[in-house]
């Protein structure tokens, strides 16, 4: 099988950029590779963090630029590197309409709280300040509103009475490390299905389902013979 082309794009710590390099490095995620990645701002530590592991890192500043025209800057970067899935980690900027439909079910984002509640900024802070007793996090598919695509995986944490905005942030992103390679593989190995608004979790990948579905019930028959 010929290895699936994974770009980031990112606009600053890159600690999601990390764990998914890790989770390759050490072959949780199988078959794939981080293509390149890519920074809309000059001097993030994620693009750092790239180029030390050796993978290809850009920045492309978005500075002054009319929305579409820098996504189509970055959307000629992704198809130079043959990008089959972009993972946004931390960035920073609204996708256009075009490069949402050029990349439809193809772009995912992880976003620090439990949506739809809290999108945006500050999330953990919004949360806490909300008096929530959970929160977690949301690895979803992009469409054209802000962290609003629909939800492939969540991974809830408790709210604690001693919280700061800071403390909760850092629970969280040890889930989000977590789910956000879980949700890669799923996407990668096709066992997604958006049905509306809902994302179906398939055994295998769309068409090997019912043959999987058939083995189940065989050994399910096989028990009770
Ligand atoms: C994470 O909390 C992510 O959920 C949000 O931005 C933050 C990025 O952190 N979208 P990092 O750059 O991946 O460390």
């Amino acid at each position: 099988m010929i290895p699936k082309r994974i770009g980031v794009l990112l606009s600053g710590r890159g600690s999601n950029f990390e764990a998914l390099a890790d989770s390759v490095a050490a072959g949780r995620i199988p078959n794939a590779g981080i293509a390149v990645v890519i920074s809309n701002r000059e001097g993030a530590p994620g693009i750092e963090r790239a180029a030390t592991r050796g993978i290809p890192a850009k920045v492309i500043p978005s500075k002054g630029l009319e929305r579409e025209a820098y996504d189509k800057q970055v959307a000629a970067v992704l198809q130079e590197y043959k990008v089959d899935l972009i993972c946004l980690a931390g960035y920073m900027r609204l996708l256009s309409p075009f490069f949402v439909a050029a990349y439809r079910g193809r772009i995912l984002n992880i976003h620090p709280s439990l949506l739809p509640s809290f999108p945006g900024l500050e999330a953990q802070r919004q949360a806490l300040e909300f008096g929530a007793r959970f929160s977690g996090c949301t690895v979803h598919f992009v469409d054209e509103n802000l962290d609003a695509g629909p939800i492939i995986l969540q991974a809830v944490v408790p709210i604690l009475d001693d919280d700061t905005p800071e403390s909760l942030a850092a629970r969280i992103l040890k889930e989000e490390h977590r789910i956000y390679t879980e949700a890669v593989n799923l996407v990668l190995e096709g066992r997604t299905r958006i049905e509306g608004r809902r994302v179906i979790h398939l055994l295998a990948p769309a068409g090997r389902v019912e043959a999987a579905q058939g083995a189940a019930a065989n050994q399910v028959g096989a028990k009770h013979s």
